[in-house]
């Protein structure tokens, strides 16, 4: 156990100290746990095998599933990829700074610890101001997974970094609540056709009017047989879990009403849309409004954690829509339920 020094960056003061604390820190190889626009991350040097090996440590993070590496000028990129072809430059001029991780082949300068040992490297630059401000003082480019312990909902608040990784790094920096409360759009450029690895707020939708063609890999929707490589590792494994059983509901309101209504018993919860708590007979925990998927992006991550904390025993989840930002809500939803379904 180390001990974790927790500054808040609200005031203008603050945040100029607390960038320069977290900068230091990065720069001698520590590590710190800071706010993007997406969700909290854990930072630390991406150049440095020694450095990044702390973030699979204080993560209990599986050693090949490779990390997300965040820059904050564009010529941060050159020296981490092969080459910039224009469709990866296309979606930099589109979508960066922002919620968009873009996978190219890489160079020698990114050690095989920071990408799990392949041979790409996944790079965003993430828009928030101090994320941008950490990574331009500590003049390196960062190494930063979500900033939660490995399985568990990753977190959009400075609290919930508390929560998983107090005495496990040196920094966790309070920026508030994270606006888009999901991680990234993950999408490799290192195949013939682009593909979406993970869906997040630049949507499918925004990449195709960039690119024309895009696949969208079938684990983001689909459980995929174990036994088989996965395109991107970070998919095997079991995600945003709360403790409790999550059983994903399909149907009417109407429908799962009645079913939460046979499923009463002590320890069951329900996950709804806001304004649906009053029509069911189970203690129920809202994820944001039935028509506004921005909303259960934001809240996804709290309602989950809030199961946790009131001691849910078992979960009946209301199913999101898919469409735009709603193909990432769901996508956490699926894994937080093992894949568990239940077609009314
Ligand atoms: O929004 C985000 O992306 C946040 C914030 C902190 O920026 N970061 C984040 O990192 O979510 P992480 O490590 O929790 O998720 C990275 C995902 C994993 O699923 C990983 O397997 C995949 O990206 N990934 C990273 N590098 C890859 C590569 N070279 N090839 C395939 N998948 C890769
Ligand atoms: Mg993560």
């Amino acid at each position: 156990m180390m001990e974790t020094q927790l500054l808040s960056a609200h005031s203008p003061q603050e945040f100029a100290l607390a960038s320069d604390v977290a900068a230091g820190i990065i720069q001698a190889g520590g590590l710190v746990a800071f706010p993007t626009e997406t969700v909290y991350g854990l930072g630390a040097n991406a150049l440095s095998p020694e450095a990044v090996a702390g973030i699979f440590r204080a993560k209990s993070r599986p050693q090949d599933n490779p990390l997300i590496v965040h820059i904050a000028k564009a010529e941060q990129l050159e020296p981490l990829v092969q080459a910039i072809p224009p469709r990866a430059q296309a979606l930099i001029d589109a979508f960066w700074p922002g919620p968009l991780t873009i996978i190219l082949p890489k160079t020698e300068r990114v050690p095989l610890s920071t990408s799990g040992g392949l041979d790409t490297v996944a790079v965003r630059m993430p828009n928030h101001p101090l994320a941008l401000v950490i990574i331009e003082k500590s003049g390196l480019p960062i190494a930063a997974p979500s900033a939660n312990r490995s399985g568990s909902p990753s977190p959009t608040t400075a609290r919930h970094c508390v929560e998983d990784l107090n005495g496990r790094v040196e920094l966790i920096v309070d920026g508030g609540s994270c606006a888009v409360g999901v991680e990234s759009t993950v999408l490799t450029l290192a195949g013939d056709v682009p593909r979406l690895l993970r869906p997040g707020a630049v949507t499918v939708e925004q990449l195709r009017e960039i690119l024309g063609h895009v696949e969208v890999d079938p684990a983001v929707e689909h459980l995929l047989d174990p036994s088989k490589p996965a395109l991107s590792p970070g998919m095997k494994y079991k995600h945003y879990a709360p403790k409790a059983g999550v059983l994903l509901v399909s149907g009417s309101f109407e429908q799962f009403a009645r079913y939460a209504e046979q499923n009463k018993a002590p320890g069951v919860w329900a996950l709804v849309f806001d304004g649906e708590e009053a029509g069911i007979s189970l203690p129920a925990i809202t994820y944001g409004k039935e028509d506004h998927p921005e909303e259960q992006a934001a809240s996804l991550f709290t309602a989950l954690r809030r199961l946790d904390e009131v001691g849910a025993q078992s979960v009946l989840a209301r199913m999101p829509d898919r469409k735009g930002l709603g193909l990432a809500v769901y996508n956490r939803l699926i894994r937080a339920a093992g894949f568990k379904v239940v077609e009314l």
